[in-house]
Parts: C-alpha cells; sequence; structure tokens
C-alpha cells in the first residue's frame, strides 16, 4: 500500500507527531547542510502543529534558519496587512515566533494587478522548482474536497492559478470576515500538480464534520469533484486524522 492513515485520539496527539516529523527533516536537512523546502497551509487544523513547532524552537533550540516555505494559497484581492489574510496568519502562528529568513518566506500575493497574476503564478511555480522541489507539503481539506483553493473542477494537471471560490467555502470562511459578502470571491492558488510534486504530502483533518469529506477522500472514486482525492495516486502521502475524522472510513 503507498499511502495510509494515522488515526490518533485527539487533534493535539495528532498535532505533534506531525510537528516531529517536521522537525526531524528539518534536522536531517540541517545535518547535511541542505535547505528544507516546506509547502505550508492555513486554517484551523495546522494552528497545533504551528504551536508545536514554535515550542520546539523555544524550549528545543529547533533552528529555521535553513527553511524555505511556500504557502498553499491567499485570498484575491487581499493586502498582507490585513488581519484575514493568509500572509497574517503565517505571521501570527508561526513566523513571528521562529528564526526563519524573512527571504526564504514564500505566500502568493494578493496584491499582484489582475493583469501581471497569470505570470506571477508561473513565476510562483518556478520558484518552487529553483528551490528544489517541496520535501513536505502541510495540507487540510475543506467541505468541498478542496486541498489549498482547489475547488471541485480543478484539473490534475493545474499549477498555481487565480480560482473563484466555491460558495460553499465563502460560507465556512464567513465568520472570519464577518458575513460570507464580505468573504473575497477569487483567491490564488498553488495548483493540484504543483502539491502533487511534493516529495512528502501530510494532510490533517479533525472533527465529525470532516468526517464525510474524508471518506469520499480516502475511498471514493478518483474525481475532479473531488480534487483531494488526487492525493489517491501520490506514492508518499499521510492522511493524519482523529478520531473523529476517521469515523466513517
Ligand atoms: C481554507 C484553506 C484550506 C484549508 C481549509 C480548511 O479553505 N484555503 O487550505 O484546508 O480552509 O480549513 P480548516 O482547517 O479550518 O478546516
Amino acid at each position: 500500500e503507498k499511502n495510509h492513515n494515522v488515526i490518533f485520539k485527539s487533534a493535539s496527539d495528532a498535532s505533534k507527531y506531525v510537528a516531529e516529523e517536521i522537525a526531524q527533516l528539518i534536522r536531517f536537512k540541517q545535518s547535511r547542510y541542505e535547505s528544507c523546502v516546506l509547502g505550508l497551509a492555513t486554517g484551523s487544523s495546522p494552528i497545533k502543529v504551528y504551536e508545536e513547532l514554535v515550542r520546539m524552537h523555544q524550549e528545543d533550540g529547533l533552528s529555521f534558519h535553513n527553511v524555505i516555505t511556500f504557502n498553499l494559497d491567499e485570498y484575491y484581492p487581499m493586502t498582507k496587512e490585513n488581519r484575514q489574510s493568509y500572509h497574517y496568519f503565517m505571521q501570527e502562528h508561526l513566523f513571528n515566533h521562529v528564526d526563519i529568513r524573512p527571504e526564504n518566506i514564500n505566500i502568493p500575493d494578493g496584491t499582484i494587478l489582475l493583469s501581471q497574476v497569470n505570470q506571477y503564478c508561473i513565476d510562483y511555480d518556478n520558484k518552487i522548482k529553483q528551490a528544489g522541489g517541496i520535501d513536505l507539503q502541510l495540507l487540510g481539506i475543506g467541505r468541498t474536497g478542496h486541498v489549498g483553493f482547489n475547488e471541485p473542477g480543478s484539473h490534475i494537471n493545474s499549477g498555481t492559478r487565480i480560482i473563484t471560490l466555491d460558495h460553499i467555502t465563502r460560507i465556512d470562511a464567513s465568520s472570519a470576515f464577518n458575513g460570507t459578502a464580505n468573504v473575497p470571491k477569487r483567491a490564488i492558488t498553488m495548483g493540484v500538480s504543483t502539491i502533487l510534486r511534493s516529495k512528502r504530502i501530510l494532510l490533517l483533518a479533525w472533527g465529525q464534520n470532516k468526517a464525510e469529506i474524508i471518506k469520499r477522500t480516502i475511498q471514493g472514486e478518483i474525481t475532479s469533484e473531488v480534487p483531494a482525492t488526487f492525493l489517491q495516486n501520490h506514492n508518499n502521502t499521510t492522511f493524519v486524522l482523529d478520531q473523529f475524522a476517521a469515523s466513517e472510513l
């Protein structure tokens, strides 16, 4: 079996397991004087992973000096200073608290002119390739089966691009924006093919409200209607679940 699931009692136990794998990879790369390229996700799912990595930095001396990061997505349009931006999220939950070099942080830019977005996205994918590819990609999953913001209909060959958000996704984001109408209608996201090129993928899902989409993702037919199902074809993906997200498997 290529891919497998690991199931934990709680999201917090699962998050420690994920942080430990990331820390081991960072240290292994450091021992070889190599950089470690991490693909990072936002949303509530990875928050405890970042908390644990910050703790390891503060208490165990884990250094991020060799770490290069590429985030999955950003709303469009969106400024970096906006508290609802994924830039702000990453600063708050991770980057402000560790020794990563600012020039090693990459997050899609939600302020890029519409006329320049396509080229910007091509450049983003090229930058990932020039960094040596993503060693480890963290993913959450949306109720629509999106990874990053690859909504239903996303092609397996899609690269980084600007997309229109699904209505369900905008409803799920509405509390952060004080109403669905205030949620941006678009986003820039790494593509499905960008994600699938990662050498290692960890998809995180916690809670009963993820149980149905997790079942479809892991056991359902591979289809662009549920873009996360493309992970079934990736040769080094682990679905990290709590007992509630795994309850329908
Ligand atoms: C957003 C993000 C996704 C994330 C999803 C699930 O749509 N763009 O990357 O996986 O939300 O969020 P949560 O982890 O809060 O359930």
